[in-house]
């Protein structure tokens, strides 16, 4: 896991993809609170405390790692993993008993800079935590939810090989639930 992970699209073809080291956290958590606050309505002690302490969250944490996105000019992007762990409600208790499960993990915090956007840095995002889930994290299957509201993210996701699992809206979240292909994403990725 600690080699890097180049990707072919032009504007960004100097990008490495690896997991987060400390060195990396003080800027990731820059980058993260800047998409909470622009694009997601901002930091919610509830919902978001893993940024309070990224290194205890991801580098710590059994089952967890937080991946970053770098180029020259610094990080463009995170994506994070860690065990599915949904509540019920506001899941439904089927998505709940279906998820939360050892083999499962959840992919969250992908986020990348706004002037860094589609240039593929938030595929290659989720294409390394997906490759990292599958292998040194042990898990066999990825599951993550996404605010349908926000600009772009669910194309975002039905852009890559994922497969719709429950859309909840009209909730006030307008929460899709979506697992990935992971088969289809590491082939596509070629791993
Ligand atoms: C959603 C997000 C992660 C996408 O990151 P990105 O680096 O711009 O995504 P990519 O460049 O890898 O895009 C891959 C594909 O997704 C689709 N896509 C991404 N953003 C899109 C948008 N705003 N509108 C339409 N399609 C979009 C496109 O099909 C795109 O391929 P293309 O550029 O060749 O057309 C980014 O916009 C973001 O951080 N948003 C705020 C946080 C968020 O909502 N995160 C996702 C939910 S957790």
């Amino acid at each position: 896991m600690s080699s890097t992970w180049a990707t072919g699209r032009g504007a960004v073809a100097t990008m490495t993809v690896t997991p987060a080291t400390p060195a990396d956290l003080a800027e990731a958590e820059q980058v993260m609170r800047e998409v909470l606050l622009r694009d997601l309505g901002g930091y919610r002690p509830r919902w978001h405390r893993d940024l309070d302490d990224l290194e205890m969250s991801y580098l710590r944490s059994p089952g967890c790692a937080l991946l970053v996105a770098r180029e020259v000019s610094g990080v463009l992007g995170t994506a994070a993993v860690r065990p599915c762990s949904l509540a019920s409600p506001p899941n439904p208790e089927w998505l709940v008993r279906e998820y939360n499960q050892p083999d499962v993990c959840q992919l969250v915090r992908v986020w990348v800079a706004t002037a860094a956007r589609r240039l593929g840095v938030g595929r290659a995002l989720v294409e390394r935590a997906v490759a990292w889930s599958l292998g040194p994290g042990g898990y066999r299957r990825v599951y993550l939810h996404t605010d349908a509201s926000v600009p772009g993210a669910e194309k975002f996701w039905r852009s890559l090989p994922t497969r719709e699992v429950l859309d909840q809206r009209p909730d006030p979240f307008s929460t899709v639930h979506f697992e990935i292909e992971t088969d289809a994403l590491l082939r596509t990725a070629g791993c």
